[in-house]
């Protein structure tokens, strides 16, 4: 007995060591830390459970029946984050340098197929190479595998991709296909091909950071979610935000449903400074961070995308230790126009949060679509739709707060009442109308342009009856207009009538959201 359990035990330390010292210290030198190392950060202490410890690779080809490294380079299995049960897996650059072969992909898919069985999120830790070459095809049928998987656990349990290292070429498609990617600054990439292929094909010089970097991707593409200092930064911020989903969405099963945590914060906390926010000048900025802050518990908001379209703000934050999903348009930022990447980052998150039964809170000051033909070429119709659609189709509690601008289109789009907007209020400093009075006037009174006096005067007259919220109260679009510094308490009031909220979208297959 005691010789097996010896045996048992000689196994496990191959496993462990990976593909040795000399690849581990390499792994160091670059300031990425070990798959095993990221996972005892991630998790809580001691909670990791492996397995497929003992799979090898069945490649028989260009000598690889001599190399055969035991867990054939990904550590698998499950373990807790703050005690509630994730599913994980870890490449091992150091085996293979993480390189997927059947076999390695076989282990990912396994822990998949676990977590969308129970019912918990899946965190993949990317550190890959790619496709395994010496097995070609075999290699390239699990990966398929695996993006079967993202597909089909895709609004069942949240998937979140921390990008370690490398990831290139199709393997990027398995991460595009999770909920958040998270990528660590200097050390990980992805791209569908690389500089080398770049230069070749386009004659364009760019190096690995610029093409594909955690900044190119957190700012231009969209592509991340974050970009990380560090492995350790990224894996504790993982952590956090695991925090604020539920497991799954079966709401109450398994831990499911929107986390709670217990909050000291009074859910009826005046904020007298919200009551003068808002600039005299209509066109004078603040930052509608404050509003956000100043309305969660504690202050605290994990924002999803701030490097990206900053002119819209989404994240999560907990009103009476519940997690419910904000977005708000940014006066700061381009006034806070919807544009073609606004549009997109919003609709997306909008569409998490209504998978996954989060709570969405809409904070509005937008003074409409961004005009030209950039945006007009690029699509505006079709991504602006994209937002219109994510929130018409959303069924969770949905609560509105007008800040102040809500025009024309946008007016419609930001989670009104004719999209099933559960509670939509606004502040006295809302201004609910097709535009701006100063376009207004110049349209609807084109006869008087010549005369400024009385284009002054027509624009006072649009301002008097436009400029405020009464007159969509007056129609019942705006349910009450509140005292800012009471927004917290109406929100929170809001949320635990709207708890058991009920509501269903006629049966479909699935929807046709403009792509
Ligand atoms: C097998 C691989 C591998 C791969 C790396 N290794 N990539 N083994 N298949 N795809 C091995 C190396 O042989 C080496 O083994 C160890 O991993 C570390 O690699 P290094 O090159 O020494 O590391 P580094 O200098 O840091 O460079 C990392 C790298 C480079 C940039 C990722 O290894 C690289 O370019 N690899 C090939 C990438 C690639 O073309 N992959 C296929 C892409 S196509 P030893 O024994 O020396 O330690 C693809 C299609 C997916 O992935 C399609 C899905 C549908």
């Amino acid at each position: 007995m005691s010789a097996n359990i010896a045996e048992m035990e000689r196994r496990r330390a191959a496993a462990r060591a990976g593909g040795g010292q000399k690849r581990i210290d390499a792994q160091h030198a670059k300031g990425k830390l070990t798959a095993r190392e990221r996972l005892s950060i991630l998790l809580d202490e001691g909670s990791f459970e492996e397995v497929g410890m003992y799979v090898e690779h069945n490649c028989v080809d260009f000598g690889m029946p001599d190399t055969v490294i035991p867990g054939d380079g990904v550590v698998t299995g499950s373990g807790t984050i703050n005690g509630r049960l994730v599913y994980v897996y870890a490449q091992d650059f150091t085996v293979f340098g993480g390189a997927v072969s059947e076999r390695h992909a076989m282990k990912i898919c396994k822990i998949m197929d676990a977590a969308m069985k129970v019912g918990a999120p899946v965190i993949g830790l990317n550190d890959s190479g790619g496709a395994r070459i010496q097995e070609g095809v075999a290699s390239l049928g699990g990966y398929t595998e695996i993006f079967q998987r993202n597909v089909l656990a895709s609004g069942v349990v949240p998937q979140l991709s921390l990008i370690m290292g490398p990831c290139a070429g199709g393997a990027v498609y398995s991460p595009a296909m999770t909920d958040f990617i998270f990528m660590v600054k200097d050390s990980s990439y992805m791209f569908v091909t690389g500089p080398d292929v770049v230069k070749t094909v386009t004659n364009e010089i760019v190096t690995q950071e610029e093409l594909g970097g955690a900044v190119t991707h957190s700012t231009k593409t969209s592509v991340a979610d974050l970009a990380l200092e560090n492995d350790i930064e990224a894996l504790l911020t993982a952590r956090d935000l695991i925090d604020y989903l539920p497991l799954s969405n079966r709401s109450f099963a398994h831990g499911g449903g929107v986390p709670e945590r217990p909050s000291s914060d009074p859910y009826d906390r005046i904020e007298e400074s919200l009551d003068t926010l808002i600039p005299a000048n209509a066109n004078q900025p603040y930052d509608m961070h404050e509003v956000v802050r100043k309305v969660l518990d504690e202050g605290e908001f994990f924002e999803i995308q701030p490097g990206h379209a900053a002119n819209i703000i989404v994240g999560f934050g907990r009103v009476e230790g519940r997690t419910v999903g904000v977005v708000a348009n940014q006066p700061m930022v381009l006034a806070g126009v919807l544009d073609i990447n606004a549009s997109k980052k919003a609709a997306r998150f909008v569409r998490f949060c209504d998978a996954f039964d989060i709570p969405i809170l809409t904070f509005v000051d937008v003074p409409g679509f961004l005009p030209g033909t950039a945006q007009e070429y690029g699509g505006i119709i079709k991504h602006g739709a994209k937002l219109l659609f994510a929130y018409a189709e959303a069924t969770v509690p949905k609560i509105t707060v007008i800040t102040r601008k809500a025009y024309g289109g946008a007016y419609c789009v930001m989670s009104s009442k004719h999209l099933r907007g559960d509670l939509n209020y606004s502040w006295p400093t809302g201004e609910i109308a097709v535009m701006g009075a100063k376009g207004a006037v110049e349209i609807i009174f084109r006869q008087d342009l010549g005369d400024p006096e009385k284009i002054a005067e027509r624009t006072a007259e649009y301002e008097d009856r436009f400029a405020n919220p009464f007159v969509a109260a007056s129609k019942g679009f705006i349910d009450e207009v509140i005292h800012p510094r009471n927004t917290r308490r109406r929100i929170a009031l809001g949320l635990r009538k709207l708890r058991n909220k009920q509501l269903a979208n006629p049966w479909k297959k699935h929807d046709n959201i403009p792509l």
